[in-house]
C-alpha cells in the first residue's frame, strides 16, 4: 500500500504544525493512502558531526545510534511520500528538524540516494515572519534528494496552539497540498505499477 510519512519538527507536540500536517494527511487518507505522523517534540537529536562514517559503512545508518534518527531514516526510506513540517524558529526550521535532515541527507548520499523520486511536501507554521526562509531550508533538502515536489507548499499563520485553525487560507493550502501529493502518488503508481521508480 502506498504510504506517506510526515515528520513534525516542532518542539510542541500536536501544535500548529501538527494541525496543518493532519489536514494534509486527511486528504491523503481520503485517497486510500496510508499515513503516519511522527513528532520530534521531546526528542534529543544531535547534529551531523561530519565523521563521514556513513560513507565508510554504507549500511543505510548513521553511526550514532543513540537517538531516533536511524529509525526515522528507515521510515523515510520505506515510505513513498515524505512530508517535512516545522514551525518557524527565528526565520528557519527547528534545530531538531535541521539535525534530522543533515544526517538523513548524508546517510542517503552514502547509500546511492535512499529517497530518490519519492514525493515530498513542506509545511511551516509561523506567527508572522520567516516562512519563506524556512520553506527554503526544507526545499533544499527535498531537492537535494531528487524528491518530486507537487505544487505549492503549506504555510499556516498562528501563535498559540490551535491558532492555525482560524487561518482559512493555511488550512486550504494544507488540504490542497495533500490532494496534489495523492494525485502524483496515484499517477506514478498507475504508470509504473509501483511507487518506486528507482
Ligand atoms: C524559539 C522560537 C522562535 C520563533 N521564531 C519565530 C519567527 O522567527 N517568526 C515567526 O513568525 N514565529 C516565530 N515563532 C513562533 C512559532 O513559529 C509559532 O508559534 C508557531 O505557530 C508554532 O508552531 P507549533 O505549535 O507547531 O510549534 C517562534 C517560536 C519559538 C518557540
Amino acid at each position: 500500500m502506498t504510504k506517506v510519512i510526515a515528520i513534525n519538527g516542532s518542539a510542541r507536540k500536536d501544535g500548529n504544525t501538527a494541525i496543518l500536517i493532519r489536514h494534509m494527511l486527511e486528504e491523503l487518507e481520503n485517497e486510500g493512502i496510508e499515513t503516519e505522523l511522527v513528532q520530534l517534540a521531546g526528542k534529543t537529536i544531535r547534529g551531523c558531526t561530519a565523521c563521514m562514517k556513513c560513507f565508510e559503512n554504507r549500511d543505510r545508518r548513521c553511526v550514532f545510534d543513540d537517538d531516533i534518527v536511524n529509525e526515522y531514516i528507515e521510515k523515510m526510506a520505506a515510505a513513498d511520500g515524505i512530508i517535512l513540517g516545522s514551525p518557524v524558529y527565528f526565520s528557519d526550521v527547528t534545530a531538531e528538524m535541521k539535525a534530522l535532515v543533515d544526517r538523513a541527507g548524508f546517510v542517503s548520499f552514502a547509500n546511492d540516494g535512499l529517497f530518490t523520486r519519492k514525493v515530498g511536501s513542506a509545511v511551516v507554521a509561523q506567527r508572522r515572519t520567516g516562512a519563506t526562509h524556512s520553506l527554503d531550508t526544507l526545499y533544499h533538502f527535498l531537492f537535494s534528494q531528487d524528491i518530486i515536489i507537487p505544487g505549492r507548499p503549506t504555510v499556516g499563520v498562528g501563535r498559540e496552539v490551535g491558532d492555525v485553525d482560524t487561518d482559512d487560507e493555511g488550512i486550504a493550502a494544507a488540504k490542497n497540498a495533500g490532494r496534489n501529493m495523492a494525485w502524483v502518488l496515484k499517477a506514478v503508481t498507475a504508470m509504473s505499477g509501483t511507487h518506486s521508480l528507482k
